[in-house]
Parts: C-alpha cells; sequence; structure tokens
C-alpha cells in the first residue's frame, strides 16, 4: 500500500510488469553486471483518477549526459512539432507584446527551434546535457537543470513571466507534479497559457498499448486527471486536442483559473471517460488481463518462428520496447538484433534482455523473414518508407492493439 502521487490517498498496484531496467539504458557488454532494475508497478487512484507507477527510479538514473532518446530522429515528429509550434503563435501569442516561451524538456530543440525562426524570446529547460547541446549548437537559448518551483523562481527573477509554457512528453516524467504545478503557476503572466500533450489514458486503455508503461512515465494522463491535479494549484484545464502522436495523445491547454472560457470538448471528453469505465479499477484488473494475453500470444508466435528457423529482426530500439522485451521475456534467440537509426544506440545492447542494437543498414542490406515493429506508434512513416521489405517478402509482426503477423 502506498500513496497517491497527487491525493495521499491509499493505493495498491493492481499488476507489475516484473523487475526492470531503465527504459532507455542502453549498455555494453562490460556494463551488464551493474545494470540497475526495479519493479515495473502501475496503480490506479480511483479518488483523484491519476493513473501512476509505485516505484520510479531516480530522474538522475534516467536523464543525463548520455540520454539516448534525440527527439528529432523522427521527421513525422519534427512536422508535428512545427504544426505545434504554429498552434501556439497563431492561437496565443499573437498581438503580444514581445512573448516569452518556456519549454520544459526542450531535448534537442525540436520544437524551440520554431520560435527561434520566427524570432521569439525563448528558454528551453532540458536537463539530459548531451541532447540540450545539439539544440544549443543551433542557437537555442538553454538551460540544463530539471525543472522544480525553485528554478521557476530563478527563471522569473532573470527573465520575467512567461506567456506560454509548452511542454511535450515531460510532465508525466516529473514525479512531483504537485511542485511542478506550482513552478508553471509562479512562471506563468496571469493572462499566461499552458500548453502541453503526452501518451493519453484513454488510447492505452483501448489498444492495451502497455509499452507506455516504463520508468520515465511516472503519469499516464487523462482529461479528468489533468483537470483536478492542475485545479488544485489554480490552473484551469478550458481545452483538449487529441494527437495521433506516440500512438495516441492529448494536447492539454491550461489557463489561470477564471482567465478564459472552458470549451465544450472538455466536458465531452471527461464524459467519454467516464463511459470507457477509466475511472472504475475493473477497467485495469481487465487491462492486466488483456496486458497477460498480449505477453502469452507474442512469446508463442516468436517461439514457432524460432523454431521454424525463421530470422526476426526488431525495428526501433524504443523506449517502449524495453517494458515489452523483459516483460515477455524476448531475447536475443528470438530477435537476432534490433535496427535502429540512433548512433548512440547503436553497438549496444538493450536493457535487460541484451538483444543487440545495430545500424539500419543491416536491416536493409539482408531483410529478416520477419521484422517485429516495436516502433509502432510511427507505423505510417516506416510502412511509408519500407515499401521494398514487403514487396521482397518481408513480414510485420506488430502487437498492439492485437499480436498480428501483417502479410
Ligand atoms: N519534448 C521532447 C522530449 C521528450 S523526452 C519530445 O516530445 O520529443 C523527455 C525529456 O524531458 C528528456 O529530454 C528529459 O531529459 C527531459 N526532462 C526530464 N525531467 C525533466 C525536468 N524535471 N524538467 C525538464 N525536463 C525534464
Ligand atoms: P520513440 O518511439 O520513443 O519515438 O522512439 C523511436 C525509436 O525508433 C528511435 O530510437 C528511433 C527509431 N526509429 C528508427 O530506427 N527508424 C525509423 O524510421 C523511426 C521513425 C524511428
Ligand atoms: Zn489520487
Amino acid at each position: 500500500m502506498i500513496n497517491c502521487r497527487i491525493c495521499n490517498t491509499n493505493i495498491e498496484q493492481f499488476m507489475s510488469f516484473g523487475k526492470m531496467p531503465i527504459a532507455n539504458g542502453f549498455l555494453t557488454s562490460d556494463q551488464i553486471q551493474n545494470e540497475y532494475f526495479f519493479e515495473l508497478a502501475p496503480a490506479f487512484c480511483s479518488n483523484c483518477g491519476m493513473f501512476q507507477l509505485i516505484e520510479q527510479p531516480d530522474p538522475q538514473k534516467m536523464f543525463h549526459e548520455n540520454y539516448a532518446f534525440f527527439s528529432s530522429t523522427s521527421s513525422y515528429m519534427q512536422i508535428h512539432f512545427k504544426n505545434f509550434a504554429e498552434f501556439v503563435m497563431k492561437g496565443f501569442l499573437e498581438n503580444r507584446q514581445d512573448p516569452f516561451v518556456v519549454e520544459l524538456g526542450s531535448n534537442d530543440g525540436i520544437m524551440l527551434h520554431n520560435f527561434k525562426k520566427a524570432g521569439f524570446r525563448h528558454l528551453g529547460i532540458e536537463p539530459s546535457v548531451n541532447v540540450a547541446n545539439v539544440a544549443r549548437s543551433e542557437g537555442i537559448e538553454t538551460l540544463s537543470e530539471f525543472f522544480n518551483l525553485e528554478l521557476a523562481d530563478q527563471i522569473v527573477e532573470r527573465h520575467g513571466q512567461a506567456d506560454s509554457v509548452l511542454c511535450a512528453n515531460v510532465i508525466c516524467h516529473i514525479p512531483d507534479l504537485n511542485s511542478i504545478a506550482k513552478g508553471i503557476k509562479c512562471l506563468l503572466k496571469t493572462d499566461g497559457v499552458l500548453i502541453f500533450e503526452e501518451p493519453y489514458l484513454g488510447d492505452m486503455v483501448m489498444k492495451t498499448s502497455y509499452d507506455q508503461i516504463y520508468d520515465e512515465h511516472v503519469f499516464i494522463f487523462s482529461a479528468t486527471s489533468v483537470s483536478r491535479a492542475f485545479a488544485n494549484h489554480g490552473l484551469e484545464l478550458i481545452d483538449v486536442f487529441p494527437q495521433k502522436t506516440h500512438g495516441g495523445s492529448m494536447r492539454y491547454i491550461l489557463t489561470p483559473i477564471g482567465t478564459r472560457s472552458v470549451s465544450h470538448n472538455v466536458g465531452e471528453l471527461m464524459q467519454k471517460e467516464q463511459k470507457q469505465g477509466l475511472h472504475k479499477i475493473e477497467t485495469y484488473d481487465q487491462f492486466r488481463q488483456k496486458c497477460e494475453t498480449s505477453r502469452k500470444n507474442l512469446k508463442e508466435l516468436l517461439e514457432n518462428l524460432k523454431q521454424k528457423g525463421q530470422r526476426v529482426v526488431g525495428y526501433g530500439a524504443t523506449s517502449k520496447s524495453t517494458t515489452v522485451n523483459n516483460y515477455c521475456g524476448i531475447g536475443p534467440e528470438h530477435v537476432e538484433f534490433i535496427s535502429d537509426t540512433t548512433p548512440v544506440k547503436q553497438g549496444k545492447l538493450t536493457p535487460g534482455m541484451h538483444i543487440p542494437v545495430k545500424p539500419y543498414e543491416l536491416f536493409t542490406n539482408n531483410p529478416p523473414d520477419y521484422a517485429l515493429l516495436f516502433a509502432w506508434n510511427h507505423a505510417t512513416e516506416i510502412f511509408a518508407k519500407e515499401k521494398s521489405f514487403k514487396a521482397g517478402g518481408g513480414k510485420w509482426i506488430t502487437f498492439v492493439p492485437q499480436v498480428k503477423v501483417i502479410e
């Protein structure tokens, strides 16, 4: 029994994915001995509606000078963030005097470079120094620190308050949400706006995309849980926009309470969440059963292919794949290697199961019989790029929403 990270109510885990390593902790063979593991177990708080991890490794273990996730590796995400930036500029920053934009978790500058190009005052907060340095080399103002209440005060002192605070796939990474919300409230102008987007609980439950659950994602949000958590700190959820990114995300717009009217989208989405049963603990029991079925089916399929002597290669050494491989027990005996375009992942082993990660060229030069699509959230981009793999007789294996071979 632990206390909810938001409202302090007693909560219990509804399942465990077992011992898990750091999802982005790609390693060399001499590092295997000291590999760090923790128990990956989610819980749901029926008092405030927050889906959360019982245990999360220290932030410094996940975000540091060797962080392996570079946002700009996906060209689809580059376009997404260009559109995101335009949405903010047109919808919230027009007619403002010299507006100031702060982004938390700005990574390699994938979003902020659009603001820099358009001449906006901006500041990125990015604790992982290696990715922050990529942004800096492009002239994007970046502070390499963990955002918290204290840092918010310092930013206000140095730069003044922000017209807009932006975040993507980062608020759900930070365990002390109450302190972050306080910090954002004090960083924002009274007529400012907080906009963030994160993987959406409704999609995860609907698609059984349990691979969204890994160390970094200490929360999986819904409109209901976001609205409640931020209302405690004077911020009101005024609009929501579903996104296709990362397998189904939600963009949340929040402003200081009472400063803007609330869109009907908010109430409608909350009703939809009730209908889907996102507030009920039974929903998560069913989710657990679906995870177990998915694990069984994927493991059986891979065992079967192994016995038939078929070559299976993984596509995309995603952070999500760490949960899949460790939970299902998929190792080098099932998957020969995982192809990935990120240079710092290549030549390393995957966390926990130690499948080799190899450059993309090894996939194209010697195509396998089957490609296991770990980067299923980038399927559209990947299928468009890999027409020749399929034309040459290659088959895709996917596991979201169900384990399936795409002939
Ligand atoms: N926004 C980018 C990156 C998401 S990955 C995108 O959507 O592609 C999450 C990023 O948040 C990492 O680069 C990590 O270093 C950063 N991060 C983690 N904790 C943070 C904190 N407390 N404050 C600011 N950034 C943080
Ligand atoms: P993500 O799901 O967290 O965005 O990570 C995607 C990973 O997949 C990242 O390591 C890059 C890799 N990748 C490829 O190797 N080829 C591709 O075509 C795409 C889109 C991603
Ligand atoms: Zn709670």
